[in-house]
Parts: structure tokens; sequence; C-alpha cells
């Protein structure tokens, strides 16, 4: 038998329950520079102390990661949020109205952030977000410090929303990983960049919009000239291996079909984002049905989905999904 690849350990990632002696235990491996996946309500992530460079390599590496791409950093409260990021009272009322929860601000920097530069890829702007799940708020509670945490799975691949998904495809690269149970949101978490001239949509997620514009009102739209951008939007994204149509009506040969709603007459469903038609519910399945397809099928023919609410995120999801390959991987 062949020894572990590059980059691979011997031996998998345990996968614990968060009892406090096991989050005790998450904290002190972070604050030692390890990796620990972690339980949030959008997806899972994959979790290493902020504010220390080698450990962020690490999750890089582990994802096998462009490094232009900045991570977002969690926090447990919002005094931990402001030493690393500048709110306007705007930017305030935001993480007022939506914190712990969905949302991710893009804000300035603080002067003292003390943030790896390798975390925001040199930017002068941070991603910052209080997750609300118990388990990863005591984590970063105990290590005093924020985590930087993309979602926990390998660069390109589709998101984990269990802990058997993250151990699958990454428990050989990481130290640990903290099962919290299926994320009930489903899809990442909204990112909006409140910044001097206003506030950006820059990826539509498990936060709806309106909810989002009620504070701010109307949101613009990320402008790659002159505005800001999520340097992660790459256009092809939380893939699977399957080839994957949208907008589907009808299903043609070798596909399996993945509803939402009643399925067209004559076309019976393999699986259904949620057959009443509820856009929460099909956000917190898209993922693990996507893989569950991925694993038994070559094509996968999705039904349309409204672009209200939720809708926009799944939207977003699937059509990156089903882009084509790039000719150059960057
Ligand atoms: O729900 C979520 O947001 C999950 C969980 C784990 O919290 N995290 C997540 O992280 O989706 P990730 O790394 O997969 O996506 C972060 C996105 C990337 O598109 C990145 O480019 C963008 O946030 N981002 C991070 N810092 C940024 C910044 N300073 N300016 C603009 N975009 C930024
Ligand atoms: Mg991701």
């Amino acid at each position: 038998m062949s020894g572990p690849r590059d980059g691979e350990r011997e031996t998998a990632a345990e996968t614990v329950t968060p009892t406090s002696a096991n989050l005790a235990r998450a904290a002190t491996i972070l604050e030692a520079g390890g990796l620990v996946a972690v339980p949030t309500e959008t997806v899972y992530g994959l979790a290493a102390d902020a504010t220390n460079g080698r450990a962020v390599a690490g999750i890089y590496a582990a994802k096998g990661r462009p490094s232009f791409n900045p991570l977002i950093c969690h926090v447990s409260d919002l005094e931990m949020a402001e030493s690393i990021a500048v709110f306007t009272p705007l930017a305030r009322r935001l993480a007022d109205a939506f914190w712990p929860g969905p949302l991710t601000l893009v804000l300035p920097k603080s002067a003292t952030c003390p943030v790896s530069e390798l975390a925001t890829a040199g930017l002068s702007t941070i991603a910052v977000r209080m997750p609300k799940h118990p388990a990863t708020t005591e984590i970063i509670a105990r290590l005093r410090r924020p985590i930087a945490a993309p979602s926990a799975n390998p660069s390109e691949q589709l998101s984990p929303t269990s802990a058997a998904h993250v151990a699958a495809a990454l428990g050989l690269r990481i130290d640990l990983i903290v099962d919290g149970g299926v994320c009930p949101a489903g899809i990442e978490s909204s990112i909006v960049a409140v910044m001097e001239d206003g506030c950006t949509l820059l990826r539509p997620g498990a936060l709806a919009r309106a909810d989002i514009e009620a504070i701010t009102g109307p949101l613009k739209a990320p402008d790659p000239e002159s505005g800001v951008v999520a340097p992660g939007m790459m256009r092809r994204h939380y893939a699977p291996s399957a080839r994957l149509r949208t907008n589907a009506t009808s299903v043609g040969s070798g596909e399996a079909f993945l509803g939402f709603g009643a399925p067209p007459a004559g076309v019976e469903a393999a699986m259904n984002l949620s057959a009443r038609g509820d856009l929460a519910e099909a956000a917190a399945n898209l993922f693990s049905m996507l893989r569950l397809l991925d694993e038994t099928v070559g094509a996968i023919a999705v039904a349309p989905i409204p672009e209200t609410g939720l809708g926009e995120g799944i939207n977003d999801r699937l059509a990156r999904a089903s882009a084509s390959p790039p000719k150059v991987r960057v």
C-alpha cells in the first residue's frame, strides 16, 4: 500500500460531539495553530486562528484554495467584531438586526486589526460574521480571537452541510471535526459590503435581499470596473462532477430530475428540493441532494426556482455549479 498523499495525515481527524470538553479541545487545537471543522447555521466552516498566519496558510493548503481569495473572520461578540473592523452606524444597525446569523459584512479593516494579511488577502477591507451556532460561538469565545473559516470543502466543490461531508472530503487534512448536526440554512451567508458610497450585495445567500434592503435601502450590484467585489465569486464554483442543467421543465435521457414543487406532467423527480415549494426547505436540501445525485448519475436536470427571497441565493449557486469548467484554472 502507498503512503499518505501530499498534505495528508496517516489517520483521519476524529469527529466529536459538541460537549464542553470537546469545545475546549477544539479551542486548544486552534490556539496551537491547528485546523478544526466547525458547524454554523449555513454550512460547515474550516477554522483556524485568524491572527496566526501559518494556521491560515494551512486552510488554503487543505482546501487547495487560490491564495488571493480572502476568508471570512467569525466572531463571538460585537466587541471582537469592532476590534477588527470599522463599523459605521449603518453597519452597526445591520449587525444588531441580523447577528448572530447568516449575514457577512465587508467593512474597512480597523487600524489595529490583528488578523493575518493572508486571511484578508492583503485587502484593506475585512469580511466579518457572527455565526449562529452555540458550539462555534463557544469555541471562538474560548479562543478569545476571531477564527478565519471558509466553507469546509475542497476549493470549487460543494459546500458541506453535515460533519460526514467534511470527514469524507477533508478528514485526512485537518485536526478535528466538531459535529453540530445538519446545517439548518444549507447555503452560505449573504455578503454585503458597507462602504461610504453605499451597500453592495457581493453574494446572495441565506439571508434574503428584501430583509437586508429593509435596513439598507436598494443594494448595489458588484461592479468589477470601479467598485468592491468578492474575489471568491469565481464563475464555476459549488460544482458537482455531474453535468447540471438548470430551469429544466423536462428530463432528458440519462438525466435525474431534481424537483421543486410539483414536477412537470410526465416527469418523475429523483429527488425534490421541496415538494411543497418552500424556498427555505429547498436551500437546506440543495447541497446534500446535489451530492447524493452526483454519486449516482452523470447528469442532473434542476427544476426552475423562483428568483424571490432565498431563491436568489439558490439560483446563484446553481448557475455557478452549471457553468462550464474554465479553460485555464487560476
Ligand atoms: O456561510 C458562510 O459564509 C460560510 C460559513 C463557514 O461561515 N463561509 C463561506 O466562506 O462561505 P467562503 O470562504 O467559502 O466564502 C467567502 C467569500 C469569498 O467569495 C470571498 O472572496 C469573500 O467572501 N470575501 C472575503 N473577504 C472579502 C473582502 N474583504 N472583500 C470582498 N469579499 C470578501
Ligand atoms: Mg466556499
